[in-house]
């Protein structure tokens, strides 16, 4: 399925510029001292206890603000205790093969995240013996870690007072600001009141009371304005905007495609799983092969071309196993899968990186992603 699921976020970054200057006097008149004191005083009666608060090792603090990126505190949890039983220090990680790595992070997402901490720690060993950096300058040329990852490890770990600006972030200064467009108009502005408000004495507290207030106060749909120790500065509370706020830019419904993919077998009872290419949204893991439908073609015609296409190999295309709905950020799949035969050729990995014939009760020994789990599970569930 080489080139379906690589379509990238569309680039936010040649929008218009917008009209702040009113929006950024009104900034300058915000009670930064008292915002940051009922924060603090917020955070610490109200505060989650989470497994990284108070973590000083800068390799457990990194892990968990990777992990966090775009992925809930819940879904993270356990993926962060399997993760440091298995990989206990950066040498450990650095050390660790490529697939059991990818195993470990299978389901959280976006694994991009997880081949990048996997270059970082081997660069973490190799350049600063093994020593997380500790400059911002430093923090930020490591693969994976933008401005908000570098502000919360820094912050996590040393109390430096360096802003940060995710989610959850952006909605918690946008209603605080009453901020007249949309957040993706605002980075650069938003960054500068972030960095304004931020404690500079108390940079860790901060930015984990930011986040948490935005987790679990200031939601997305139904604030608890009742509950927020900033409901009287807030703007967006004062003008009764907080279900309003932020803006959001029209947003066009996502894109659909529609996937034939192969379970193909052999007279041995092995199926045919390929890995894909390093890069792009799903790299480095195993799928069952496949590709999108073109034109008004059948799901078994399109199985067999992709077969041919990506393989070399020519197949029976057989029953019908499972069909699959998947969302991802940007758009969405359906996989229509078949049982297989192999009938002539030698499996070759000409859009892959690797093929390999596996038994079925060794399937789980390989990352997939979510989707062609839930074949897998068809597949041992059902009686060929
Ligand atoms: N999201 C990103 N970093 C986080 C943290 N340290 N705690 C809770 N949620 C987060």
């Amino acid at each position: 399925m080489a080139s379906t699921v690589s379509r990238k976020p569309p680039n936010r970054r040649n929008l218009p510029p917008a009209d702040l200057s009113h929006w950024q006097r009104d900034c300058q008149a915000l009670p930064i001292e008292m915002l940051r004191r009922s924060l603090l005083q917020w955070y610490s009666a109200q505060g989650r206890t989470l497994p990284w608060r108070g973590e000083t090792d800068p390799y457990r603090v990194w892990v968990s603000e990777i992990m966090l990126q775009q992925t809930q505190v819940k879904t993270v949890i356990p993926y962060y205790h399997r993760w440091l039983a298995a990989f206990p220090t950066v040498a450990d990680l650095a050390q660790a093969d490529r697939q059991q790595v990818l195993k470990l992070w299978e389901g959280l997402g976006y694994y991009a995240r997880c081949r990048h901490l996997h270059q970082a720690a081997q660069i973490i060993v190799t350049e600063y013996g093994g020593q997380f950096p500790t400059t911002l300058e430093d923090v930020l040329t490591l693969p994976g870690i933008g401005r908000t990852t570098a502000g919360g490890i820094l912050s996590a770990i040393a109390n430096q007072p360096l802003a940060i600006l995710d989610g959850n972030v952006k909605r918690v200064l946008a209603r605080l600001t009453a901020l007249p467009v949309p957040p993706a108009r605002a980075l650069g502005p938003l960054w500068e009141l972030s960095s304004q408000l931020i404690d500079p004495n108390h940079g860790r507290d901060f930015n984990q009371a930011i986040m948490d207030l935005g987790a679990t106060v200031c939601l997305p749909k139904q604030p608890l304005c009742l509950l927020c120790p900033w409901r009287s500065p807030c703007l967006a509370h004062t003008q009764n905007l907080q279900t309003q706020l932020p803006m959001r830019e029209a947003t066009a419904p996502l894109p659909h495609k529609n996937i034939g993919v192969a379970v193909i077998q052999n007279d041995q009872g092995q199926v045919l799983i390929d890995r894909r290419k390093e890069e792009g949204l799903l790299g480095g893991l195993w799928e069952f092969p496949g590709g999108k439908l073109e034109g008004d073609e059948t799901v078994q015609a399109c199985i067999q071309r992709e077969i041919r296409e990506e393989l070399g190999i020519e197949i029976e295309v057989g029953d019908h196993l499972i069909t699959l709905d998947h969302a991802y950020t940007h758009f969405r799949i359906t996989l229509n899968v078949h049982y297989c035969r192999h009938l002539r050729g030698t499996p070759q990995p000409l859009e892959s990186q690797e093929v390999r014939w596996v038994a079925l009760d060794a399937l789980r020994d390989y990352p997939f992603p979510k989707a062609n789990g839930k074949i897998i599970d068809a597949l041992l569930g059902g009686d060929r």
